[in-house]
């Protein structure tokens, strides 16, 4: 019997360019969260995907001599699928906007809403951003006093000149709707989060909204509206569609009410789209509101959002290459307060990967088992009665485990992974304190050396487990040195852990899991040291 729903979704990213880090965090934020909520029992689901039509990738597509169909095959053969499997994201599906599944159901989506009354011809006459792919208000620009635009309305995002648009286009009645989403963020609190940008979308919606014109018919590159085919779907309310298109929305219905609602995980650059119209459209419909909607911080540069069209992007495996994409899903998570800015530096990520993670954790995991190797011949002991220090420890398991799953339900990831560092710090310091290597010189404390070993190695089991979810690559590794999946004759019986992916994080912080008689095997640093000329 499958748990709980748990739906998440990122962005579906224009496909105009090659991702950058900027991209890369908001998938390893979705796979952390997903992979928790798998390994929760949770039946779990992740999407991502691409946003292929439109005018940016027409226009990208002309500029490099092909057409956007190809252009876009070959952004997501050669970049986007390839960023996913750097980053060890384990996403369910991806959805091209471009996939036969998508069109069709769109096109279902959107005659459902004309026959209902939702959309109507009119003539639209403002201001358009191709870089936001968004009709803009004037507060929404600037005029530039010098440089190549001079004197002319730009963007205030791109910085780059708006379009005056004259045109006959298709309208969503969402001024309709500004009622309905005012008292959905009263009564559902949680709808947008965090504070910061649930309180931004309020304060948009209550100056007004207007119908928004959801067709074009300048060029062609989109999908058909039905019943008039000279016009093609505005990219954003294509783009959307996705989150339920690709769950079987007017195709699978039992697919569909196994999955939605869901909760949607954007940078907050995109808040207002999924906030404000993509509810609205989904009212319309008839179709539930998401569970979430929840717009994290930027990484900046310079004190900017780090951007495509502003060159100012740094491959994700610029530091992968050097630093393992472990290390590159533990910093962002750690350095950064999930939901605020944060400014990427190669001195922090170093610093940090050498002390947190090559220092911390990595000597912490080779230091136990090689003592279990060296005192008890790799077979790890039972414990004796234990004392305060050692129950200290198992409290901190506890606690972390129980800290950081409620921090998991906020996506509070940053919180989540601190509460699990406890356990790295205060076993180093039990280690420290309680000497092992001294007690081994003895036979007498033969006994204490046993729970010594066995509550530092317990203590390895349960961070291996409740580190899964954001370092994966090291704790398979440290998993299988812990013996913990492949128990043999000298386990006294017991049934091996199985995998660690099979571990449920709700459970890690209980104690004795592990048993005494594991036969432990060395391994190589979990976080090599890196030599600085690399870096
Ligand atoms: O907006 N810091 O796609 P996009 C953090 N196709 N996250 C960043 C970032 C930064 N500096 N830069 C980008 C689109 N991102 C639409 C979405 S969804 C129906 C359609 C991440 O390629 C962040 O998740 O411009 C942001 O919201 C997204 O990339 C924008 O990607
Ligand atoms: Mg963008």
């Amino acid at each position: 019997m499958p748990g709980e729903s748990f739906y998440l979704t990122t962005p579906i990213f224009y496909v105009n360019d090659v991702p950058h880090i900027g991209h890369a965090y908001t998938e390893v934020a979705a796979d952390i969260l997903t992979r928790w909520h798998r390994q929760s029992g949770d039946d779990t689901w992740l999407l991502t995907g691409t946003d292929e039509h439109g005018q940016k990738i027409l226009r990208t597509a002309v500029a490099n001599d092909t057409t956007p169909k190809e252009w876009a095959d070959k952004l997501v053969r050669d970049a986007w699928l390839p960023l996913l499997e750097t980053l060890n994201v384990a996403n369910d599906d991806f959805i091209r906007t471009t996939d036969e599944r998508h069109e069709t159901a769109v096109l279902i989506f959107l005659q459902k809403l004309y026959d209902d009354g939702f959309i109507y011809k009119g003539e639209y006459e403002g201001y358009y951003c191709v870089g936001c792919e968004e009709y803009k208000q004037l507060d929404d620009l600037m005029e530039t006093a010098d440089g190549d635009y001079a004197g002319q309305l730009v963007c205030k995002i791109h910085g780059r000149p708006v379009e005056v648009l004259q045109e006959t286009n298709y309208f969503f009645k969402m001024s309709q709707f500004q009622q309905p989403l005012l008292d959905l963020y009263e009564s559902q609190p949680e709808f947008v989060q965090p504070a910061s940008v649930r309180n931004e979308i309020i304060s948009f919606v209550r100056s007004g909204l207007n119908d928004l014109s959801i067709s074009r018919s300048s060029f062609d590159w989109g999908i058909q509206i039905p019943w008039d085919t000279s016009h093609v779907l505005y990219v954003w309310f294509d783009a959307l569609l996705n989150y339920i298109t690709a769950i079987g929305y007017g195709t699978d219905d039992e697919q569909f009410a196994r999955r939605w609602p869901g909760t949607h995980l954007v940078g907050k650059d995109i808040a207002r789209f999924h906030a404000v119209i993509w509810p609205a459209m989904l009212m319309a419909a008839g179709i539930q509101v998401p569970t979430q909607v929840f717009g994290h911080g930027w990484l900046l540069v310079g004190g900017e959002k780090m951007s495509k069209s502003k060159l100012t992007g740094i491959a994700p495996n610029e530091i992968t290459d050097t630093f393992g994409s472990d290390a590159f899903r533990y910093y962002f998570m750690r350095a950064i307060s999930f939901g605020q800015d944060g400014s990427f530096s190669w001195e922090d990520l170093s610093a940090r990967y050498q002390s947190e993670l090559a220092n911390g954790f990595g000597n912490l995991a080779s230091r136990v088992i090689a003592m279990v190797s060296r005192y008890y011949d790799g077979v790890v002991p039972s414990p004796g009665p234990y004392g305060e220090a050692d129950l200290g420890i198992q409290k901190t398991v506890r606690d972390a485990a129980s800290a950081a799953n409620t921090a998991i339900a906020r996506l509070a990831i940053h919180e989540a992974l601190a509460a699990v560092w406890t356990i790295v710090e205060e076993l180093n310091g039990y280690i420290t304190i309680q000497e092992p290597w001294v007690l081994a010189k003895d036979e007498a404390p033969r006994e204490r050396l046993g729970t010594v070993l066995y509550t530092a190695t317990e203590g390895l089991r349960a961070l291996a487990v409740l580190l899964s979810p954001i370092i994966p690559e090291s704790t398979e590794v440290l998993w299988s040195a812990l013996g913990a999946d492949s128990l043999g004759a000298d386990s006294d019986g017991a049934d091996s852990l199985g995998t660690v992916w099979e571990q449920l994080l709700p459970d890690a912080g209980r104690w004795g899991q592990l048993p005494a008689g594991s036969r432990v095997t060395p391994i190589e640093p979990l976080f090599p040291r890196i030599e600085p000329a690399v870096v």
